[in-house]
């Protein structure tokens, strides 16, 4: 039996045993998929034992990232650009580290907006975060021709705009409305808008007729900044798809099979966090 896991401190709040256990039925594969907390002093130790432990690999969750990051032998080059590493798998007996957040973002904005083209686009993203590093290595990857970035600490704006290049800028928290009025997508990836905590304070209405829009923050599922945009008619895209999205690649290279984010799927998880 293959058998992957999500290491975290604490980890019982993982959404991704859901996930991998829906596919491991759906493709009727003999494997498990669970949960182990792991002290943040026995990241090291945990990973260089896996193997022995019977694991094809693992999640890692917060605050294990940078750590897992740290640990591995080879690291690809989106985990390279978040500093962090969230999908772990062997490869010729060498631990491989990725960050799926960059590819889960993308396959997840494709999906939602299907008529978007960032070739040589303009986009603003909101925040400079762990999330933000993976959305503007995606962006970039995709061709968009320019990355605004704009963040309440502005030294953590500058500091993402200079692991990037030229093609990232940094900008006033206060500029944010004002310099998006020509890009073609705006993408939160600050922690507000969170359920129970401070909302966005985002004017969208000067936001270009054809802009996407859309928010890394999944709970809830329509934040207010993506009701906002609706409500004005733009196309939105929700933070659940990248959540989702970035659970395929390490369940294909653990158990060999890529697997397909399905309607059910999404249905499963909208239930358990609005139950939440
Ligand atoms: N959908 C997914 O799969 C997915 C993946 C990753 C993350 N997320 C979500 O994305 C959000 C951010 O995660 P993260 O890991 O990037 O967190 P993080 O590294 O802690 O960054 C938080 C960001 O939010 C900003 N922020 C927090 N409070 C603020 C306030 N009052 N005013 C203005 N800015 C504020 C921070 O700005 P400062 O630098 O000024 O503090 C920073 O840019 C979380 O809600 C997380 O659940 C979702």
């Amino acid at each position: 039996m293959k058998r992957a896991c999500v290491i975290g401190w604490p980890v019982s709040h993982s959404r991704s045993p859901l996930i991998h256990g829906y596919w491991l039925r759906r493709y009727g594969i003999d494997g498990s998929y669970e949960l182990q907390p792991v002290r943040p002093e026995e990241v090291a130790t945990f990973l260089r034992g896996m193997r022995e432990r019977g694991f094809a690999g693992c999640n890692v969750t917060l605050p294990h990232k940078q750590a897992a990051y740290a640990a591995v032998d080879d690291r690809r080059p989106a985990a390279r650009a978040a500093a962090a590493a969230n999908t772990l798998w062997y490869e010729s007996g060498r631990l491989i580290g990725d960050n799926s957040d960059s590819a889960g973002f993308m396959s997840s904005l494709r999906a939602g907006a299907p008529a978007l083209c960032l070739a040589g686009c303009a986009v603003s993203v909101l925040g400079a975060g762990g999330g933000a590093r993976g959305v503007v290595f995606a962006l970039l990857e995709a061709g968009a021709g320019e990355v605004r970035l704009f963040n309440r600490t502005r030294a953590r704006a500058n500091a993402v705009a200079a692991c990037f290049g030229p093609k990232v800028r940094a900008h006033d928290w206060e500029g944010r409305a004002d310099r998006s009025r020509d890009v073609a997508l705006l993408v939160n990836t600050t922690s507000l808008g969170m359920k129970g905590g401070e909302p966005l304070d985002m004017d969208v209405s000067a936001l270009a007729e054809g802009c996407v829009v859309t928010d890394i923050v999944y709970i809830p599922l329509v934040t207010p900044l993506l009701a906002a945009a609706r409500a004005r008619g733009l196309v939105t895209v929700d933070g659940l798809g990248m959540l989702l999205h970035q659970a395929v690649p390490g369940f294909e290279k653990w158990f060999g099979t890529r697997p397909e984010v399905t309607e059910e799927l999404r249905t499963l998880l909208v239930r358990d966090i609005e139950g939440a």
